[in-house]
């Protein structure tokens, strides 16, 4: 707090008091958090081998439901309930994108991911799925490498999508083959979350490194898919992609309430022609302000390597600069928010 102008502290003041508000965290959790698989055994077994199929929605969030869990133990000592676990971002995400008909089939040809078809049902025609695939399969099958999980690597067996399925790896052995940088990335945040030395700064550096990298990947391969989307909402698809890089060099701690209070500025359902922010009128103005900053990131960040996310790296770089700056995104969140969760200090 003491490098913010004094503006600021008086916001902050201002809206201490509707924060103290007692939470229930199970509020917060993704659609279907609850009938999602809990652990291993609620997989089928085939050969010795638990075989899951992450193209239906209770079975991918599944995987982040046993990896948030398992992965609990290393986040007790800074809060209850698991609130502390850095890696609720990526169950968080995946729940919105459920939420908003993202991981459905943007050509609703077959009715993979809508009520009248097969609700439950992941579509591989989705860009957002398919990303979301590799923040789901490559971190979950680092975490049974790293042998935290508690089953060995020949134990897990993903099912392959109903087509394209040469671009998705299923196992740790055709993961770390096909994607050998982001594996090492995963597994090193691992190795770093098991060290009783790592600070929390340390493990949000190795998993947005790690973040990063597989989105670098997955990317490249999925690039055609957004084809298939009305062009508000492939261009936000392609200026979340550039947001995301800016958000891990401030190391946003993706904790359950960070992340829930955050989800509050992304869109509520997919962009349709004529989506055109700030003026979206179902849209709160946090969304519609979100949207509208994330529209001009492409525009200014139009080079590889580009100059801006140069300088900002080297921003963040500095301890307090990225302080200030996450205590800013912090007061954004609670103008737009006045039901803001209070967040333990870490
Ligand atoms: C939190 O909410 C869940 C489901 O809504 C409920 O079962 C549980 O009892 C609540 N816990 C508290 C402490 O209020
Ligand atoms: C993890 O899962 C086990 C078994 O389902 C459960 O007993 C335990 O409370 C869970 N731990 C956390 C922190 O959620
Ligand atoms: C991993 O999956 C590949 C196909 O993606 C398969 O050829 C290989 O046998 C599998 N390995 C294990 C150990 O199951």
């Amino acid at each position: 707090m003491a490098f913010l102008p004094p503006w600021t502290c008086v916001l902050v003041g201002c809206f201490s008091a509707s924060l103290a508000k007692e939470s229930n965290f199970s509020d917060l959790y993704p659609p279907l958090w609850k009938k999602s698989a809990s652990q291993f055994s609620d997989y089928r077994v085939e050969n010795g081998k638990y075989i899951i199929d992450p193209w239906v929605y209770p079975e991918r969030m599944g995987m982040y439901k046993i990896l948030v869990n398992k992965t609990a133990s290393y986040f007790e000592n800074i809060g209850a309930d698991n609130e502390q676990n850095i890696l609720w971002g990526l169950p968080l995400q995946n729940g919105w994108q459920y939420r908003t008909g993202r991981l459905a089939d943007p050509r609703q040809m077959k009715g993979c991911g809508y009520e009248s078809g097969d609700p439950l049902c992941i579509s591989v025609d989705s860009w957002w799925a398919d990303m979301n695939y590799f923040l789901c399969a490559l971190p979950f099958l680092a975490a049974v490498d790293s042998g935290i999980m508690g089953i060995s690597s020949d134990q897990i067996m993903l099912l392959p999508p109903p087509k394209d399925q040469t671009q998705f790896c299923l196992n740790v052995s055709s993961c770390q083959s096909s994607f050998p940088e982001p594996m090492s990335k995963w597994n090193t945040f691992y190795q770093h979350l098991q060290y009783p030395s790592s600070s929390f700064e340390d493990l949000l550096k190795y998993l947005w490194a790690a973040h990063v990298s597989t989105l670098k990947y997955a990317g490249k391969i999925f690039e055609d898919r957004l084809e298939y989307y009305s062009k508000p909402e492939a261009n936000f698809g392609r200026s979340w992609c550039v947001a995301v890089d800016y958000l891990a060099v401030t190391l946003f701690p993706t904790t359950l309430v960070r992340t829930y209070e955050f989800q509050k500025g992304l869109p509520p359902r997919m962009l349709v022609n004529g989506d055109k922010a700030p003026f979206i009128s179902d849209f709160t103005d946090f969304q519609n302000i979100v949207l509208l900053v994330l529209s001009f990131l492409p525009k200014v960040d139009n080079s590889p390597g580009s100059f801006l996310l140069t300088v900002w790296t080297i921003l963040m770089k500095n301890h307090d600069v990225r302080k200030e700056v996450l205590e800013l995104f912090q007061i954004i969140l609670e103008i737009f928010n006045p039901t803001f969760q209070s967040v333990p200090n870490v």
